[in-house]
């Protein structure tokens, strides 16, 4: 980052690996976005002098029609904020600069830090701000976005994800019009289920995979939220991102000051995947906890099992996971409870001791049973709730979120209710769940912590999620190395603001394989493989009901961090086979899907029958390509499958894994240079050719590229 003095009296000129953001930062002017972009040369900045300067981050009450991203109330009424810059500032941080511009009002004793960060190594730029309260009397933040990115017109479109319970990470694709466009997510918990606090912004048309200019935003944030198009009668779409200031005006007492969450912005000039694949590179390096490290292949027992568990069928079901090369075995829900034994989900969230009448031996005795069996345990939590119906709440009925003088709102069983996180000793009571848990089993490698219910009453959010924050972060400090997977009801947390603190997350509630690729396709656009857990389910399927066959599903489960959610002992020998040989090839491919970069070739949303995506490795020597069919008809035509992301120049050998067919691909261990598969590309065969018992009408092939 340079300062350079042009035509314009001062400007910051902000450089990640392939990417400018260039801001006038003139002193006693109002911070002004010029450029987001491509990267530019000294000589090319200089040429900026005839673009347009916007409002980097307009205030309310005295800029005429635009909209704000910032408003206060002073004291004595005034609703108004005039920022000037005092001064901006550059420094270095490990992985590359900070620009911290200061703005003051001009006439009240307000300052607002108005923050960018770089990455020399990513094409990231966060930016977020601060404000300071330098008066004596309190001021009241009524909206604090983190971030407003005036967007130049043009065939501008967005892509958005959408969803419900076990239909998240849906895509939504269409071209930004006039007015507004708004998105926003109210849960209080689980800010991804619904709406996503994420977007693509494809400047260049329809939105393309390979091609095109595209900006990615992601609100790095676990609570509330709203991003909100505006596009009035003017050059530029004004795009804004902030925690959702409905449900908190933050007043601001003498001398404090409130940070707003960090808005991620990534610009690419290869298209949607250009974008992910910087959002991926940032997100295992910098944000996601233990992002460099390969995850284990599990079994979890709730689709198994759901809460019928018994120290004998934890037993059973760890013996068939290490049977099959599986290294993880978890317990989920019903594992606890004294006074009422979980059996369903009406009762005992809160009550983390362990039913011994189901678990003689309790977590210890399981947990041994993993080790003696080479496997490593984990175990089902959800901290932040309690049920109506439970010894905690008997003791805490004051611990809860509700409103004053109103019923409570409880969520599922009837009887689930959230835990009022702003409290230091219900955060203290969190994190002695884990802590206990720990303490007891100091060998559990693994936790899914879950959270089921929103926050149905009138509630701070931002109180909560601060309450959140502090405690996970003892959690994280007292337990750096445990792996955490962060579940909500599914994909209710897949968001950059939860992800620092957990190893991966539940993409979804629903594991049916079909429905599995339109979701992950979605959550790819943010979030990387190995973030992405996705389990081998029995059919029908426990939510559509859908029979797919054992290949598919297994196709598609490898295409994220691997596991498998069924009963075993349902299986017949020959799917455990099956299971086996596929664990065997998936840890062959594990460095190249966890830490790959993502090439989406061919989008379900398309409908062309089929869908396909790949991952290669940084230095290109290997990748891994899904192709899975999405519709049967009989006698349905396919183009062939052109690659991405190789080598032109290099000879790759084509392996098929998972194969079942009865005879090998055509081009089974021959060997094509990265070109001639990225120009030309390979046949791939309709329907799998098996014999008669595994005939389906599923088709799926995962084929690995190594080169020479
Ligand atoms: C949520 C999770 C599931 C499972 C159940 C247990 O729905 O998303 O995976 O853990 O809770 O009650």
């Amino acid at each position: 980052m340079t300062v350079l003095f042009t035509i314009f009296a001062s400007i910051a000129v902000l450089h990640t690996a392939n990417t400018t953001m260039v801001l006038e930062t003139e002193p006693g002017q109002e911070l002004k976005t010029i450029y987001y972009g491509t990267k530019l040369s000294e000589s090319e900045t200089a040429m900026l002098g005839s673009y347009k300067a916007q409002r980097t981050y307009p205030c309310y009450g005295v800029i005429g029609t635009e909209e704000a991203a910032f408003a206060a109330v002073q004291a004595d009424g005034n609703r108004t904020v005039q920022l000037r810059i005092e001064s901006a500032e550059t420094t270095p941080w490990d992985g590359g600069n900070q620009l911290c511009v200061t703005c003051k009002d001009g006439f009240y004793p307000l300052t607002v830090k108005i923050h960018f960060k770089t990455f020399k190594d990513q094409d990231m730029i966060e930016t977020w701000t601060e404000t300071i309260n330098e008066g004596k009397k309190p001021v009241t933040l009524t909206r604090f976005d983190s971030g407003h990115l005036p967007i130049r017109v043009d065939d501008v479109w967005i892509s958005t994800l959408y969803g419900t319970w076990a239909n998240e990470g849906r895509v939504n694709t269409e071209p930004l019009t006039r007015g507004w466009k708004v998105i926003r997510n109210i849960d209080g918990t689980r800010n991804s289920h619904t709406s996503h606090g994420e977007v693509m912004i494809s400047l260049d048309g329809k939105p393309r995979e390979d091609a095109g200019r595209v900006i990615g935003a992601a609100l790095c944030w676990g609570g509330n939220y709203e991003l909100r198009f505006q596009t009035n009668d003017s050059d530029y779409h004004h795009f804004f991102a902030g925690i959702l200031p409905e449900h908190d005006n933050v007043v601001l007492a003498k001398g404090k000051s409130f940070a707003t969450p960090h808005l991620a912005l990534s610009f690419s000039n290869d298209g949607l995947s250009g974008v992910s694949r910087n959002f991926h590179r940032w997100g295992r390096k910098y944000m996601l906890r233990h992002g460099d490290q390969e995850r284990r292949i599990l079994l979890n027992s709730w689709e198994g099992v759901y809460f019928d568990i018994n120290e004998d069928g934890m037993k059973q079901m760890m013996d068939d996971i290490a049977s099959m090369g599986g290294e993880l075995f978890v317990m989920d829900d019903g594992w606890f409870g004294d006074k009422y034994p979980r059996n369903n989900d009406h009762t005992s969230l809160g009550d983390w001791t362990t039913d011994t009448r189901k678990l003689p031996n309790g977590v210890p005795g399981l947990v041994k049973a993993a080790t003696e069996r080479g496997i490593k345990f984990g175990i089902w939590v959800e901290p932040e709730m309690t049920n109506t119906v439970s010894e905690l709440y008997e003791a805490h009925p004051d611990w809860i979120i509700k409103a004053a003088n109103r019923d409570i709102v409880k969520g599922r069983g009837g009887t689930q209710v959230v835990l009022d996180m702003s409290k230091k000793e219900v955060q203290d009571f969190a994190f002695s769940v884990i802590d206990n848990v720990m303490k007891e089993s100091p060998d559990i490698a693994y936790i899914k912590w879950d959270a089921n219910a929103p926050i149905s009453m009138d509630f701070s959010n931002i109180a909560y999620w601060q309450g959140f924050y502090a405690m996970v972060e003892r959690v994280r400090e007292a337990y750096p190395d445990l792996t955490i997977q962060d579940c909500a009801s599914g994909g209710g947390r897949a968001n950059w603001g939860v992800l620092p603190w957990f190893d991966e997350f539940w993409v979804s509630d629903n594991t049916d394989a079909l429905q599995r690729v339109y979701m992950q396709w979605g959550t790819s656009y943010f979030f990387p493989a190995i973030a992405m857990a996705s389990h081998i389910s029995a059919t029908p399927n426990h939510t559509v009901f859908r029979t797919t066959s054992l290949k598919y599903r297994i196709d598609v489960a490898m295409s994220g961090r691997l596991g498998m959610e069924i009963q075993p002992k349902n299986m017949t020998e020959q799917e455990k086979d099956i299971c086996r040989k596929a664990i065997a090839d998936y840890k062959r491919i594990r460095p190249i899907v966890q830490f790959g970069d993502i090439y989406r070739l061919v989008s379900p949303y398309d409908n062309r029958g089929f869908a396909s995506l790949m991952y290669v490795t940084e230095n290109k020597d290997k990748a891994v390509a899904y192709w899975w069919k999405i519709a049967n008809f009989y006698d349905e035509h396919f183009p062939r499958l052109r690659f991405a992301g190789l080598d032109p120049e290099r000879s790759y050998r084509v392996t098929e894994l998972n194969r079942l067919d009865i005879s090998p691909l055509a081009y089974e261990g021959k060997s094509f240079t990265g070109r001639f598969l990225m120009e030309s590309g390979l046949e791939i065969p309709a329907t799998n050719n098996v014999e008669y018992s595994l005939k389906s009408d599923w088709s799926s092939r995962v084929l690995l590229l190594e080169a020479l």
